[in-house]
Protein backbone atom coordinates (compact mmCIF):
# COMPACT_ATOMS: atom_id res chain seq x y z
CA UNK A 1 0.00 0.00 0.00
CA UNK A 2 0.95 3.52 -0.75
CA UNK A 3 0.22 6.81 0.09
CA UNK A 4 1.10 9.87 -1.23
CA UNK A 5 1.59 12.74 1.07
CA UNK A 6 1.38 16.25 -0.46
CA UNK A 7 2.14 19.28 1.62
CA UNK A 8 2.17 23.26 0.32
CA UNK A 9 2.57 25.11 2.79
CA UNK A 10 5.61 27.59 2.95
CA UNK A 11 5.64 27.71 6.54
CA UNK A 12 7.97 26.50 8.87
CA UNK A 13 5.75 26.04 11.42
CA UNK A 14 2.88 24.98 9.23
CA UNK A 15 -0.43 23.32 10.85
CA UNK A 16 -1.69 21.73 7.59
CA UNK A 17 2.14 20.11 7.77
CA UNK A 18 1.56 19.25 11.47
CA UNK A 19 -1.95 17.48 9.98
CA UNK A 20 0.04 15.55 7.17
CA UNK A 21 2.51 14.11 9.52
CA UNK A 22 0.53 12.57 12.16
CA UNK A 23 -1.95 11.62 9.30
CA UNK A 24 0.83 9.96 7.47
CA UNK A 25 2.34 8.61 11.28
CA UNK A 26 -0.75 6.80 11.97
CA UNK A 27 -1.71 5.29 8.85
CA UNK A 28 1.95 3.77 8.55
CA UNK A 29 0.76 2.65 12.40
CA UNK A 30 -2.04 0.57 10.25
CA UNK A 31 -0.71 -0.07 7.71
CA UNK A 32 2.71 -2.00 8.38
CA UNK A 33 4.70 -1.90 5.71
CA UNK A 34 3.03 0.63 4.11
CA UNK A 35 5.09 3.27 1.67
CA UNK A 36 4.54 6.74 2.29
CA UNK A 37 5.89 8.66 -0.84
CA UNK A 38 6.27 12.66 -0.01
CA UNK A 39 5.54 15.22 -2.56
CA UNK A 40 6.95 18.48 -0.42
CA UNK A 41 5.83 21.09 -2.88
CA UNK A 42 7.28 24.18 -0.81
CA UNK A 43 11.03 22.43 -0.40
CA UNK A 44 11.25 20.91 -4.01
CA UNK A 45 11.36 22.94 -7.46
CA UNK A 46 8.22 23.67 -8.94
CA UNK A 47 7.03 23.05 -12.54
CA UNK A 48 5.19 25.87 -14.12
CA UNK A 49 2.86 25.22 -16.90
CA UNK A 50 4.67 26.59 -20.21
CA UNK A 51 3.69 26.76 -23.91
CA UNK A 52 6.04 23.68 -24.51
CA UNK A 53 3.86 22.21 -21.99
CA UNK A 54 0.26 22.97 -23.43
CA UNK A 55 1.16 22.25 -26.96
CA UNK A 56 3.01 18.83 -26.05
CA UNK A 57 -0.07 17.79 -23.65
CA UNK A 58 -2.22 18.35 -26.39
CA UNK A 59 -0.52 16.69 -29.43
CA UNK A 60 0.54 13.23 -30.58
CA UNK A 61 3.78 12.27 -28.25
CA UNK A 62 5.03 10.79 -31.23
CA UNK A 63 5.12 14.54 -32.75
CA UNK A 64 6.61 15.50 -29.50
CA UNK A 65 9.96 17.81 -29.88
CA UNK A 66 12.64 17.59 -27.20
CA UNK A 67 11.18 20.74 -25.28
CA UNK A 68 7.93 19.27 -24.88
CA UNK A 69 9.03 15.99 -23.47
CA UNK A 70 11.39 18.12 -21.43
CA UNK A 71 8.41 20.75 -20.43
CA UNK A 72 6.05 17.15 -19.47
CA UNK A 73 8.69 15.54 -17.44
CA UNK A 74 7.68 17.22 -14.32
CA UNK A 75 4.34 16.52 -15.05
CA UNK A 76 4.60 12.79 -15.84
CA UNK A 77 6.50 12.44 -12.42
CA UNK A 78 3.82 14.17 -10.46
CA UNK A 79 1.07 11.91 -12.28
CA UNK A 80 3.16 8.98 -11.89
CA UNK A 81 3.21 9.33 -8.29
CA UNK A 82 -0.54 10.15 -8.25
CA UNK A 83 -1.96 7.33 -10.19
CA UNK A 84 0.49 4.64 -8.26
CA UNK A 85 -1.12 5.45 -4.57
CA UNK A 86 -3.50 3.90 -2.77
CA UNK A 87 -4.26 6.64 -0.56
CA UNK A 88 -3.84 10.62 -0.73
CA UNK A 89 -3.59 12.94 1.95
CA UNK A 90 -3.16 17.04 0.83
CA UNK A 91 -2.12 19.40 3.19
CA UNK A 92 -3.26 22.99 1.92
CA UNK A 93 -3.34 26.58 4.17
CA UNK A 94 -5.91 28.44 3.05
CA UNK A 95 -4.83 31.92 1.41
CA UNK A 96 -6.92 33.85 0.15
CA UNK A 97 -9.88 32.33 0.85
CA UNK A 98 -9.10 29.85 -1.88
CA UNK A 99 -6.14 27.05 -2.16
CA UNK A 100 -2.48 27.68 -1.89
CA UNK A 101 -0.14 28.56 -4.77
CA UNK A 102 1.83 26.03 -5.12
CA UNK A 103 -1.33 23.30 -4.43
CA UNK A 104 -2.96 24.78 -7.57
CA UNK A 105 0.68 24.13 -9.22
CA UNK A 106 0.51 20.72 -8.06
CA UNK A 107 -3.36 20.14 -9.59
CA UNK A 108 -2.07 22.24 -13.43
CA UNK A 109 0.22 19.47 -13.85
CA UNK A 110 -1.35 16.39 -12.96
CA UNK A 111 -5.10 17.46 -14.13
CA UNK A 112 -3.70 16.34 -18.38
CA UNK A 113 -6.32 15.30 -21.00
CA UNK A 114 -5.81 11.90 -21.75
CA UNK A 115 -3.83 11.14 -18.42
CA UNK A 116 -6.15 12.26 -15.64
CA UNK A 117 -9.06 13.37 -17.71
CA UNK A 118 -10.93 12.46 -20.92
CA UNK A 119 -14.05 12.96 -22.66
CA UNK A 120 -16.31 10.50 -23.39
CA UNK A 121 -19.92 10.58 -24.81
CA UNK A 122 -21.67 12.04 -22.03
CA UNK A 123 -18.71 14.70 -21.09
CA UNK A 124 -15.41 14.46 -19.10
CA UNK A 125 -14.46 11.38 -17.55
CA UNK A 126 -11.55 11.01 -14.54
CA UNK A 127 -9.18 8.34 -15.23
CA UNK A 128 -7.57 8.70 -11.68
CA UNK A 129 -9.56 5.58 -9.53
CA UNK A 130 -9.78 3.75 -6.64
CA UNK A 131 -8.39 5.50 -4.47
CA UNK A 132 -8.98 7.69 -0.96
CA UNK A 133 -8.00 11.37 -0.80
CA UNK A 134 -7.90 13.30 2.50
CA UNK A 135 -7.77 17.24 2.25
CA UNK A 136 -6.44 18.83 5.45
CA UNK A 137 -6.57 22.46 5.38
CA UNK A 138 -5.53 25.53 8.02
CA UNK A 139 -7.41 28.60 8.34
CA UNK A 140 -6.39 31.78 9.84
CA UNK A 141 -11.02 31.99 10.66
CA UNK A 142 -14.07 30.28 9.96
CA UNK A 143 -16.27 28.94 7.32
CA UNK A 144 -18.61 26.62 9.03
CA UNK A 145 -21.66 25.96 6.93
CA UNK A 146 -25.06 28.42 8.11
CA UNK A 147 -23.36 30.70 8.57
CA UNK A 148 -22.71 33.84 6.36
CA UNK A 149 -18.98 33.23 6.55
CA UNK A 150 -19.51 29.68 4.70
CA UNK A 151 -19.62 31.53 0.93
CA UNK A 152 -16.35 32.73 1.82
CA UNK A 153 -14.91 29.34 1.69
CA UNK A 154 -13.53 29.21 -1.92
CA UNK A 155 -10.69 26.28 -0.82
CA UNK A 156 -13.01 23.08 -0.36
CA UNK A 157 -15.66 23.74 -2.71
CA UNK A 158 -13.12 24.02 -5.64
CA UNK A 159 -10.93 21.03 -4.19
CA UNK A 160 -13.82 18.91 -4.54
CA UNK A 161 -14.74 19.91 -7.95
CA UNK A 162 -10.78 19.50 -9.26
CA UNK A 163 -10.45 16.42 -7.39
CA UNK A 164 -13.74 14.45 -8.59
CA UNK A 165 -13.12 15.92 -12.47
CA UNK A 166 -9.87 13.72 -12.44
CA UNK A 167 -12.18 10.76 -10.83
CA UNK A 168 -10.88 11.19 -6.90
CA UNK A 169 -14.44 11.36 -5.36
CA UNK A 170 -13.81 9.57 -2.30
CA UNK A 171 -12.52 12.88 -0.25
CA UNK A 172 -12.31 13.79 2.90
CA UNK A 173 -11.90 17.25 4.35
CA UNK A 174 -10.76 18.25 7.94
CA UNK A 175 -10.34 21.75 8.67
CA UNK A 176 -8.32 23.53 11.24
CA UNK A 177 -10.17 26.19 11.52
CA UNK A 178 -9.42 29.57 13.56
CA UNK A 179 -5.63 29.05 14.06
CA UNK A 180 -5.53 33.10 13.70
CA UNK A 181 -7.36 33.26 16.94
CA UNK A 182 -5.33 32.44 19.91
CA UNK A 183 -7.99 31.98 22.02
CA UNK A 184 -9.67 29.00 19.55
CA UNK A 185 -6.95 27.88 17.81
CA UNK A 186 -5.68 25.11 20.44
CA UNK A 187 -8.68 23.25 20.59
CA UNK A 188 -9.48 23.72 17.00
CA UNK A 189 -6.60 22.07 15.96
CA UNK A 190 -6.85 19.15 18.53
CA UNK A 191 -10.31 18.78 17.16
CA UNK A 192 -8.71 18.90 13.72
CA UNK A 193 -6.47 15.64 15.72
CA UNK A 194 -8.98 13.75 16.82
CA UNK A 195 -10.65 13.75 13.36
CA UNK A 196 -7.93 12.58 11.90
CA UNK A 197 -6.83 9.72 13.83
CA UNK A 198 -10.59 8.19 13.79
CA UNK A 199 -10.34 8.37 10.14
CA UNK A 200 -7.07 6.83 9.46
CA UNK A 201 -8.42 4.46 12.17
CA UNK A 202 -11.00 3.44 9.81
C1 LIG B 1 -0.82 34.96 2.38
C2 LIG B 1 -1.81 34.46 3.40
C3 LIG B 1 -3.17 34.56 3.12
C4 LIG B 1 -4.10 34.09 4.06
N1 LIG B 1 -5.42 34.18 3.75
C5 LIG B 1 -6.34 33.67 4.62
C6 LIG B 1 -7.72 33.71 4.31
O1 LIG B 1 -8.15 34.18 3.28
N2 LIG B 1 -8.58 33.20 5.22
C7 LIG B 1 -8.17 32.62 6.39
O2 LIG B 1 -9.01 32.14 7.16
N3 LIG B 1 -6.85 32.59 6.71
C8 LIG B 1 -5.93 33.09 5.85
N4 LIG B 1 -4.60 33.03 6.16
C9 LIG B 1 -4.18 32.38 7.41
C10 LIG B 1 -3.74 30.95 7.15
O3 LIG B 1 -4.77 30.20 6.52
C11 LIG B 1 -3.34 30.27 8.45
O4 LIG B 1 -2.20 30.94 8.96
C12 LIG B 1 -3.04 28.80 8.28
O5 LIG B 1 -2.62 28.27 9.50
C13 LIG B 1 -1.99 28.57 7.22
O6 LIG B 1 -1.69 27.19 7.11
P1 LIG B 1 -0.23 26.67 7.48
O7 LIG B 1 -0.09 26.88 8.97
O8 LIG B 1 -0.25 25.22 7.11
O9 LIG B 1 0.75 27.47 6.68
C14 LIG B 1 -3.65 33.51 5.27
C15 LIG B 1 -2.28 33.44 5.53
C16 LIG B 1 -1.38 33.90 4.61
C17 LIG B 1 0.10 33.80 4.92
Amino acid sequence: MKLLQIDASPRQDSVSRQLTSLFAANWKQQVPGGQVVHRDLANSPLGLVTDDWIRGAHSNPDQHTAAHRSALQYSDKLIEELQTADVVVIGDPMHNFTISTRLKAWLDQVVRFGKTFSYGESGPKGLVSGKKAYVLTSRGGAYPAGTPYAQFDFQEPYLRHILGFIGLTDVTFIHAENQGKPDLAVAAKAAAIQRIKSAVAV
